[in-house]
């Protein structure tokens, strides 16, 4: 349902790497899932940044836990690997959704948008960060964890508990 109460409609993509999903990642998932009929998030199998800390099993269960903890009915999670372009195309996509945290997320995230767009036809369309988790990214939140902070309020329980045992397993 939107705000004003319809129901959405058109398939949203959310691409990312969540290595690990955050709050931020789960707002915005959550917001996107009030304005569109069906949100994909698609977690790339190889993120070309870095090899990423949780496999794909891994990033893709926390993020089922945490779609059904949250009684996000419309979403449902995904892996692709290769062009994002492709992906959309492939799988009949409407719409790619980003979410931008401050200004310079702009930068990038304009010239990708517009690649995209040049590759696939498909529109992105960008949400503003709620202000509480402006801050937050995947990469500070594994090192404020694995040197002993507490990042509770930063990643959803499902996260959490993945994250452990993470730790655990490292040690
Ligand atoms: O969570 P991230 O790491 O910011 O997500 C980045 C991601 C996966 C969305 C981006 O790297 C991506 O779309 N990669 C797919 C490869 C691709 O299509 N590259 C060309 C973009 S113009």
């Amino acid at each position: 349902m939107t705000a004003n109460g319809r129901a959405g409609h058109g398939v949203a993509i959310y691409p990312g790497s969540f290595d690990p999903l955050t709050m931020g990642h789960m707002d915005v998932i959550a917001r996107a899932a009030a304005i569109f009929g069906r949100v994909v998030v698609a977690v790339m199998v190889n993120p070309q940044k870095r090899e990423p800390l949780f496999t794909l099993d891994e990033r893709k269960a926390m993020i089922a836990a945490a779609i059904h903890d949250a009684g996000l009915a419309n979403v449902e999670v995904t892996d692709f690997r290769g062009l994002l372009a492709d992906f959309v195309r492939a799988q009949h996509v409407d719409v790619i959704v980003k979410g931008l945290r401050v200004v310079s997320d702009f930068e990038n995230e304009m010239s990708t948008a517009l690649m995209n767009r040049s590759l696939s036809g498909v529109d992105t369309v960008f949400m503003p960060s709620d202000p509480r988790y402006s801050f937050i990214s995947s990469s500070m939140i594994k090192e404020v964890f694995f040197l002993g902070g507490t990042i509770d309020e930063y990643v959803p329980l499902a996260v959490l508990r993945i994250m452990r045992d993470k730790r655990n397993a490292l040690r």
